[in-house]
């Protein structure tokens, strides 16, 4: 049943692959020739002119107008495509999601929450590096396993990220973890480069995941709350290398090189934003509606449910344990069974329906870009007064 149910997205996917094909220009996302490879470091894939600026001291402070930093990690509902490697445009101001072309490849089609909050809600320039996942490692290995027939790139759209592969496996084993991400971001724009100066005050950390987790591992034998609760412990682990692993990255670096920069990485150094999203309805989706008898669809519900609520815990306590941090929770949950009990409100066809205009669903699994537009539009609104919204 749980491989079955694991085989299902692609199919999903493989009806909506063709604007997705259509769309995929060759080298724009997921780089055959530039795997994205987090062990290798970012700043040795610079041009020599700028390697070594982790330990470049960070510049003077921006203006009070200054760019502000937004740095995404997730699954396909957050997915521009984006490749952070520096072999294809980074994020600057005129172009502020960096490759590929906007709005980037979504796993609903068109432009998704991160792309409205990032050009259209925010309230500042906002230089957004989003690494959710998109695809990556051998792409050979993901067209095997997808059985694409031509193109070079449609993987994109596979999306799947979890907390932790080997804790609850995405459906194709190339895709990164929230682990992953994490990662790769601690060596790529977590090491401040030259290309992207972000600081503590000026940026901002979203995670957008659990959804493949439970979708892929809800129907299995054993305690499902318990399951929720190894999965978060992994998932704030994470989060907390965001805020700590900076921190001390930052004062090793200055002791090295220079004792003044001590100050700065006292006041400058890792993660104090956060943004947290939960878990939607997936019992919802058309997908599992029509995959699931009416007691997996129960099932899933509830073990969302009680996700949700654990998370919600853990962000008080992540908050609590960490001085200066400040965290916001958007409810997706709610927003969306707000949306899909009341559609024609919200200008949608109906609660179910998807892949054409008007539709609250861009396909069996990913809600539309006017739905995003929705979310987007709640979240600067959770966050108005910030330096984003
Ligand atoms: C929002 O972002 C766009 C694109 O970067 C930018 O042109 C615009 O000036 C920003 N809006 C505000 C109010 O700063
Ligand atoms: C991922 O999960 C596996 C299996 O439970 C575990 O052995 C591993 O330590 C986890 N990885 C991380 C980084 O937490
Ligand atoms: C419903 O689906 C589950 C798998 O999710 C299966 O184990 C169960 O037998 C099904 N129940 C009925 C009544 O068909
Ligand atoms: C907060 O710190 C306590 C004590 O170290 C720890 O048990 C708990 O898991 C931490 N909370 C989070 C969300 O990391």
């Amino acid at each position: 049943m749980s491989s079955l149910l694991r085989l299902l997205p692609i199919i999903a996917f493989v009806v909506s692959g063709v604007r997705a094909q259509m769309g995929c220009v060759a080298g724009a996302i997921c780089t055959i020739q530039h795997p994205r490879d987090y062990n290798t470091g970012y700043a040795q894939q610079f041009s020599p002119t700028v390697s070594g600026t982790a330990t470049t001291p960070v510049s003077s402070p921006p203006p009070s107008n200054a760019v502000r930093y937004w740095f995404p990690f997730g699954d396909s509902y957050t997915t521009t495509g984006f490749d952070p490697s520096g072999h294809l445009a980074l994020p600057t101001v005129g172009n502020p999601l960096g490759n590929p072309p906007f709005p980037g490849f979504t796993g609903g089609g068109g432009e998704n929450f991160v792309g409205f909050d990032t050009i259209t809600y925010n309230k500042s320039t906002i230089l957004t590096y989003n690494y959710a996942y998109v695809c990556t490692k051998p792409l050979s290995e993901n067209h095997r396993l997808a059985g694409a027939e031509t193109g070079l790139l449609r993987t994109y759209a596979y999306g799947g990220a979890t907390i932790n592969g080997t804790l609850v496996a995405p459906y194709l084993p190339t895709v990164l973890s929230l682990i992953d991400q994490v990662h790769e971001f601690l060596a790529g724009a977590g090491t401040k480069p030259v290309t992207s100066p972000w600081t503590s005050a000026n940026s901002l950390f979203t995670v957008w995941i659990g959804i493949n987790d439970l979708g892929n591992s809800f129907s299995e034998p054993g305690d499902r709350s318990a399951f929720s609760d190894l999965l978060l412990e992994e998932y704030f682990t994470q989060v907390q290398e965001l805020v700590r692993r900076l921190q001390a990255f930052r004062v090793s670096t200055s002791r090295l090189f220079s004792p003044s920069l001590k100050i700065v990485a006292n006041s400058a150094v890792g993660g104090k934003n956060f943004l947290f999203i939960n878990v939607p309805p997936m019992e919802r989706t058309p997908l599992m509606i029509a995959g699931q008898n009416a007691t997996g669809l129960a099932l899933l519900k509830s073990v969302i449910l009680t996700y949700n609520s654990k998370l919600a815990t853990k962000v008080v306590s992540f908050k609590a344990n960490n001085t200066g941090v400040k965290t916001w929770l958007w409810d997706a949950h709610t927003e969306f069974n707000t949306i899909l009990d009341n559609p024609t409100q919200y200008g949608f066809v109906d609660a179910v329906s998807f892949g054409n205009t008007g539709d609250f669903w861009g396909n069996n699994y990913h809600p539309s870009s006017p739905a995003h537009q929705i979310f987007a539009q709640q979240i600067s609104a959770l966050m108005a007064g910030t330096p984003w919204f």
